[in-house]
């Protein structure tokens, strides 16, 4: 069983209009809004932040962005800064998601600045980190991650370092069907953790979030959850819909107490 409390946050990618979100919101108030024991964060686009922030209010639910701009303001046109995202009540920001990397070519330093200016602006990055399949068949799964966990974490203050959270998102896994069985996720999940205790101390990495994420879905999320340093899930798919993204908070609370 995890000393952390578990978190259960929703990526829900290019998808769902703000009324779209709004539905979505209020079912799972209904389903999830009384969860005391996980932590709950749903990541709607830029466009549906400031609605679903006004529907979770001061609720369990934390609303986090799946993006930002590095610098503070000016003129960088279709951006989005930080303190934008913190005047919406936005908490936590997913960071360095392999599709950025892929598609928008985001490198390890765009990221590492990225994460600076969230933990600057009081956000909570979550920090995506994971292998390709040419690279998990080339043996290079640990190298890779520990490359992007160490880039990603460079300079970030004592004081803030346990305001991260790291989500290992094996590329192979996501949007495909195929998960990391529980054992290989453990085993990067482990490495990550020794790997934070090397960058930011022992008793920061112990408290630390490391989320799986990659095909998460109700049927596999109980095996992978109960692993010792599988703290919680960054959900794609099955983000999208009241009764699977409830399906997944409810086997977290089950880890608390197996
Ligand atoms: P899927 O759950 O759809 O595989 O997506 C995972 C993901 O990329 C979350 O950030």
């Amino acid at each position: 069983m995890s000393k952390r409390i578990p978190l259960i946050a929703g990526n829900w990618k290019m998808n769902k209009t703000a009324s779209e979100a709004a539905e979505l919101v209020t079912a799972l108030r209904a389903s999830v809004g009384s969860q005391s024991q996980v932590h709950i964060v749903l990541c709607p686009p830029f466009t549906a932040l400031d609605r679903v922030g006004g529907l979770l209010g001061g609720g369990p639910m934390a609303l986090g962005a799946q993006n930002l701009h590095e610098k503070p303001n000016g003129a960088f046109t279709g951006e989005v800064s930080a303190s934008m995202l913190r005047d919406l009540h936005v908490t936590y920001v997913i960071l360095g998601h392999s599709e950025r990397r892929a598609l928008f070519g985001e490198t390890d330093a765009v990221v590492n600045r990225k994460v600076l200016a969230a933990l600057d602006a009081t956000l909570r990055p979550i920090l995506c980190v994971g292998e390709t399949l040419a690279e998990r068949e080339a043996g290079r799964t640990l190298e890779v991650v520990g490359t992007q966990l160490e880039a990603g974490l460079a300079g970030v203050p004592a004081a803030k370092a346990d305001q991260v959270v790291v989500a290992y998102e094996p590329v192979w896994a996501i949007g495909t069907g195929k998960t990391a069985t529980p054992a290989m996720a453990q085993e990067v999940h482990a490495f990550i953790r020794a790997r934070l205790g090397q960058l930011l101390g022992l008793e920061t990495a112990s408290r630390v979030r490391i989320l799986y994420g990659g095909s998460m879905k109700p049927d596999n999320a109980d095996a992978l959850l109960a692993e010792a340093d599988i703290d919680g899930g960054l959900i794609g798919g099955a983000s999208l819909e009241a009764k699977s993204f409830t399906d997944l908070v409810n086997s977290a609370a089950r880890s608390v107490t197996a």
